[in-house]
């Protein structure tokens, strides 16, 4: 069932009071082929992580756009405590999400709205933070939704916006995420990887950004098969601040 609430902002709120878990080694006997990206420790709390220490959010009202079931709000409100809305067409992946919070005691900070980017219901100059990952690569109008993204966003206000693994994400789990794709875009299905491929290059983001008229921001990560940019590793990401209403 679909869940709406108007999401306020923590009194209880402490950032980075909560140690993020990180794996350390490699599994023994990790499998080959398609399942091996799945077997590969979990990219979220890396990539929280990262958004953290590039964005210095401001605690307040703070929004997942894309949020799918949660992947990055439930890790974000566990490293936070700050509360989250959740926003994405998908009704029945915000209702994973409420469940999957509420399984761990976060169903007070954690709300859902059905929505798309390119027309996001909040109020101009209202929101705290934006974080989305590996959702904008889906958006019917990237630059439509980065605009909505500069008009929701109060001055001083955060976004970061992209996909990847995060920086701290383990070395060895990053060279065989990007074996993987690598050896894709050469497979049965090479069209589609080469597309999602494009997608992820940093040029393709800083057109996004231009078209949407953003001023203050910066394109970090080489794309979808490197992860030699040390700020975000793995991925492409877009940091934004909003400087004016
Ligand atoms: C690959 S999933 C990512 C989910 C989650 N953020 C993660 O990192 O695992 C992409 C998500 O983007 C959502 N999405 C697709 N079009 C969208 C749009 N126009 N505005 C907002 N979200 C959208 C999808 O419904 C889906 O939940």
């Amino acid at each position: 069932m679909f869940h709406f609430r108007v999401a306020v902002a923590s009194a209880l709120v402490c950032l980075g009071m909560v140690a993020l878990a990180r794996p350390a080694e490699k599994p023994a006997g990790t499998p080959s082929g398609l399942s091996r990206e799945q077997s590969l420790p979990s990219r979220y709390p890396f990539v929280v992580e990262d958004a953290l220490r590039h964005c210095q959010p401001s605690k307040g009202f703070w929004v997942d756009l894309g949020a799918g079931k949660g992947q990055v709000a439930i890790p974000l409100i566990e490293a936070t405590g700050n509360a989250v809305v959740m926003l994405d067409p998908n009704a029945e992946a915000l209702s994973a999400g409420l469940r999957a919070a509420r399984q761990k005691g976060l169903e007070d900070r954690l709300s859902a709205v059905v929505g798309v980017a390119e027309k996001m219901p909040f109020p101009d100059g209202s929101v705290d933070l934006v974080i989305s990952r590996g959702s904008i690569f889906f958006w019917e109008d990237p630059a439509a939704g980065l605009r909505e993204v500069a008009r929701v966003l109060r001055p001083g206000g955060k976004a970061y916006i992209g996909g990847g693994a995060g920086s701290g994400f383990p070395q060895w789990a990053a060279e065989e995420l990007i074996k993987g794709r690598q050896a894709r875009l050469h497979g049965s299905e090479a069209a589609k990887w080469q597309r999602f491929v494009e997608l992820r290059r940093p040029q393709q983001m800083q057109t996004w950004a231009e078209a949407a008229d953003m001023k203050e921001f910066t394109v970090m990560g080489k794309g979808a098969i490197s992860a030699e940019d040390p700020r975000v590793g793995q991925g492409v990401w877009l940091l934004y601040e909003k400087k004016t209403l």
